[in-house]
């Protein structure tokens, strides 16, 4: 990227973006600049049935004391093409149209061939339109698209390990691995996601209550749905049945099944908690789409391994993944990664604007 005053308000805008759920509608992000390049309004979209990202970032330069009326070389950059599709709020394009908006940097187009076209259309009303094709912002659609295209949710897997790779000792024990900046990272996380999916043995050895919760503790007001997998019948004082979330129980051991269940429920993300032998039946059936490691830098030499088993026997049958991230959390570290798509390629059934515009 040639413009360093793009690069910035697009790094922003991605920051912007991953703030909002991975549920129905896809997360976007947007920044509106000045003719200086200075930041105006920022806004991402929290999720289906509010503002589009770049609606929410024209409302905020408003609300900064910007004057709509007055937009006199005003640029946007938003992660995804702007939508051109009449809904509940309008189209996107509509909106920086008639903001008088100059400039519109796109940080990926529009993964759905019917969607397309915001680009074209802001171009004919003579706006100056920059698509970049940033790796980052086409990375920010793909759980959405991946879900679409596969009519499933999108699974991100995360466990916590020690360094030596085990998620709990021998005796079962695993609470807790990590400390309290990387367990808050996972309630963060947790509550981006539209169900939290735990296999009947980590019910049953942890009974963990699998709500996400502020850092005082309190459970926040809209929880994730709560899932268990397996056969097993939960003890009727089980926490995952408290009532304080809705929780479903799938009796069943195929992991397709169970994410078909879900997605027909509404569930579009879906994170899944473990244990080992469940997440590995998921990786078995190549249903996972992201991973969230969190490692502790402690060593117990034996217990039970973070992942059961792949079928690997010799170092070529490793399952590699592409790295997307490693940070410090407090005194632990936090991996990300995921699998190559084997099927990227456009979205065939609704697109990221009609999903906005249609919830
Ligand atoms: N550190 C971490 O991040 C972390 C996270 C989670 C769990 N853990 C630890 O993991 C331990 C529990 O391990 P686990 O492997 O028993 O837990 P799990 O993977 O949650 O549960 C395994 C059970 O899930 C059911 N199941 C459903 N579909 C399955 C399938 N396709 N393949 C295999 N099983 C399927 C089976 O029970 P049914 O017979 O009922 O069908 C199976 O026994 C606990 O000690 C817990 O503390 C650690």
């Amino acid at each position: 990227m040639d413009n360093p005053v793009d690069s910035r308000a697009l790094d922003l805008a991605l920051d912007l973006a991953r703030r909002g759920p991975l549920t129905e509608n896809p997360q976007v992000g947007c920044v509106v600049l000045g003719p200086g390049g200075e930041v105006l309004g920022q806004g991402w979209h929290r999720g289906a049935g509010t503002a589009h990202a770049e609606v929410a970032a024209l409302a905020d330069a408003a609300a900064r004391g910007h004057d709509l009326a007055r937009t006199t070389g005003w640029s946007a950059v938003v992660t995804l093409e702007p939508c051109r599709h009449t809904g509940r709020t309008g189209p996107c394009t509509r909106a920086l149209l008639d903001a008088g908006v100059a400039r519109v940097v796109v940080g990926a187009p529009d993964p759905t061939p019917t969607a397309g076209g915001g680009a074209a259309e802001l171009r004919a009303a003579g706006v100056d339109v920059v698509v970049l094709d940033d790796p980052r912002a086409h990375e920010l659609v793909r759980p959405w698209a991946r879900a679409h295209r596969h009519r499933r949710p999108a699974v991100t897997w995360k466990y916590a390990a020690t360094l030596d790779g085990y998620s709990a000792a021998t005796d079962g024990s695993s609470r807790w691995i990590t400390g309290p900046v990387a367990r808050a990272d996972v309630h963060a996380r947790r509550a981006q996601h539209d169900a939290v999916l735990v296999g009947t043995g980590t019910a049953l050895a942890d009974d963990p209550a699998l709500t996400v919760r502020d850092a005082s503790g309190a459970p926040l007001p809209q929880q994730p749905l709560r899932v268990v997998v397996g056969l097993r019948d939960l003890p009727a004082g089980a926490r995952l049945l408290d009532g304080s979330a809705e929780t479903v129980h799938l009796r069943t051991r195929d992991p397709r099944e169970a994410l078909a269940a879900l997605w027909e429920r509404g569930v579009r993300s879906v994170w899944l908690e473990g244990g080992p032998r469940l997440a590995a039946a998921f990786w078995r059936a190549g249903l996972v789409d992201d991973v969230v490691a969190h490692l502790a830098p402690a060593l117990l030499g034996s217990g039970r391994s973070a992942l059961g088993d792949l079928g690997a026997t010799s170092i070529g049958d490793a399952l590699r993944l592409q790295l997307t991230g490693a940070h410090v959390l407090g005194g632990d570290v936090v991996v990300l990664a995921r699998p190559t798509d084997p099927t990227p390629g456009p979205v065939p059934d609704q697109t990221p604007s009609d999903q906005q515009q249609e919830a």
